[in-house]
C-alpha cells in the first residue's frame, strides 16, 4: 500500500488521539528503519525506549517465530514455561522476589498502585491508602497511573481523578516529607524521570527517600518502565544509587517490541496478593515471555551494559562538542547511560527533530526546548557519529 493511503486510511479510521510525524514505516534492521518509499532513517527513538536491541534483532525474532510456531497463548490458569523463566531471570537481576505479568507500563504501574493498597490494608490499617509521587513524573494513561502522573497537562478533561494521590517536588526530600500524613502508604517515582524531561534523581534525595520510608513503614515504587532493563548502564536505574524499591514496575524494552509489563516486589509485600486480587488475560503469554527471555539473554550475554556506558560517554563527548560548537543553539545535554537530553536555547526543539526526520534521523522532543535520545543499547560510535551530524546540521539550520 502507498504511504499516502496508509495516512488518509489512518485519518479516516483510527481515533486521533497521537500527534505522528510524516513517515510510514515498513521494515527496520538494527539501529536503522526503512521507510515505505526506501528511505533508511537512524533510530534515536527506539520506539520510546522499546526497541533496546534495534529491530529485529536476530536472537529476539528466532524467540519469536520459534514460540510462536508452538503455542501463542493459554489463560493464566494454567502454566507455562516461558513465563517461568522470565520470572526466575528478574528475580535473579533485580533481587526482588516474585513477579506479576502485564501488558505495558501503565498496567504494571496500576499493579503497584493496587499492591501497595492492599498491603496498606493488611498491614497498616484500611485508612492508609495516599501514594505521593513527583511532580513531572509519568506513570500511564489508565485512571490510577495518570492521577499518579504528576502533571495537569495529561490529566486536563478526565476529571474526577482517583483519591489517594498526593505531588511533590522531584529531587526535593523535605517536599515528599511534608506530604506525607497518616494516610500516606507508599511513594513511588522514576529514578530518572523520561516523559518528564529526562532528568535523573539526585542520589541523597532517593538515599533519603529509602530511609524516610524504611522509617514510616512506607513502601518505596520505583516506576523503571524507561529507565530500566540497561537503558541507564545498569539493569536497573536503582543500581546507580544503590537503593533498591520494595516494587519495581518494568515494560517498554522486556519484551524486545513485543507488549510486555511486570511489576516486581518483595517476598513480605508479594504475598499479600492472593489468587483472584490481580490478573491479566494476555500478562505472561507465552509469545511475549519467549521474547523478553531472549531479550534478558542478550542483555547479559552480550555486554550490552558495558556498551551502553561506553557509548553514553562517547554520546556525551559529542555533545559536549555541539554545545561548544553551537553556544547560541545548545544550552546543556544531561542525562544518564544512554537516556539523554539536549536543552537548546532555540524556541522550538519540535521543529529541529523535524528537520532531522527529513535528514533521515530520528529522535523525540519532549518539551518546547528538549531533545530526548535513546539510542538501542547496542549502538556503535559510527552511529553516534551519524546522528550528531545529521543534529548538527539541523541545528545550524535554525536561528
Ligand atoms: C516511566 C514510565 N512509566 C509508565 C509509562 C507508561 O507505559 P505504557 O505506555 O506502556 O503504558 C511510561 C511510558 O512512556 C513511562 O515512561
Amino acid at each position: 500500500m502507498q504511504g499516502k493511503k496508509i495516512t488518509e486510511l489512518e485519518s479516516r479510521y483510527v481515533m486521533q488521539t497521537y500527534g505522528r510525524l510524516p513517515v510510514v514505516f515498513v521494515s527496520g534492521k538494527g539501529s536503522y528503519l526503512t521507510d515505505v518509499d526506501g528511505k533508511r532513517y537512524l533510530d534515536f527513538v527506539s520506539g520510546i525506549a522499546v526497541n533496546a536491541l534495534g529491530h529485529c534483532h536476530p536472537a529476539i525474532t528466532a524467540a519469536i517465530a520459534d514460540q510462536a510456531s508452538r503455542l501463542v497463548h493459554t489463560s493464566n490458569i494454567y502454566f507455562t514455561e516461558p513465563q517461568v523463566l522470565v520470572a526466575e531471570k528478574l528475580v535473579q537481576m533485580s533481587g526482588l522476589d516474585r513477579v506479576f505479568f502485564c501488558n505495558s507500563g501503565a498496567e504494571a504501574n496500576e499493579a503497584a498502585i493496587k499492591l501497595a493498597r492492599k498491603r496498606a490494608a493488611a498491614v497498616l490499617g484500611e485508612e492508609r491508602y495516599e501514594i505521593i509521587t513527583a511532580y513531572k513524573s509519568f506513570h500511564g494513561r489508565t485512571m490510577a497511573t495518570l492521577t499518579a502522573t504528576g502533571q495537569s497537562k495529561y490529566q486536563a478533561g478526565f476529571q474526577p481523578l482517583l483519591k489517594g494521590f498526593r505531588y511533590a517536588v522531584f529531587n526535593d526530600l523535605p517536599s515528599f516529607i511534608s506530604q506525607a500524613g497518616d494516610k500516606t502508604c507508599a511513594i513511588m517515582l522514576e529514578p530518572v524521570q523520561g516523559e518528564g524531561g529526562v532528568h535523573p534523581a539526585d542520589i541523597e534525595f532517593l538515599q533519603g527517600l529509602r530511609r524516610f520510608c524504611d522509617d514510616n513503614n512506607l513502601l518505596l515504587i520505583f516506576d523503571e518502565v524507561q529507565s530500566g532493563l540497561g537503558r541507564t548502564g545498569h539493569n536497573f536505574a536503582w543500581e546507580h544509587y544503590d537503593v533498591k524499591p520494595d516494587i519495581m514496575t518494568l515494560a517498554k524494552a522486556l519484551g524486545g517490541g513485543l507488549p510486555i509489563g511486570a511489576m516486581l516486589a518483595e517476598e513480605e509485600v508479594a504475598g499479600v496478593f492472593a489468587p483472584g486480587d490481580h490478573a491479566s488475560t494476555f500478562g505472561g503469554n507465552p509469545v511475549a515471555c519467549a521474547a523478553a527471555f531472549a531479550f534478558l539473554r542478550v542483555l547479559e550475554e552480550e555486554a550490552i551494559l558495558s556498551n551502553v556506558c561506553k557509548m553514553s560517554a562517547y554520546m556525551q563527548d559529542g555533545l559536549l562538542g555541539l554545545s561548544q560548537t553551537l553556544p547560541d543553539h545548545v544550552d546543556s545535554f544531561r542525562g544518564l547511560g544512554l537516556m539523554l537530553a539536549l536543552e537548546l536555547k532555540l524556541p522550538s526543539a519540535r521543529a529541529v527533530v523535524a528537520e532531522c526526520l527529513k535528514m533521515g534521523l530520528l529522535l523525540n522532543s519532549v518539551s518546547d526546548t528538549t531533545i530526548r535520545f535513546l539510542p538501542p543499547l547496542n549502538v556503535s560510535a559510527t552511529e553516534i557519529n551519524e546522528a550528531l551530524d545529521i543534529l548538527k546540521v539541523a541545528l545550524q539550520g535554525h536561528d
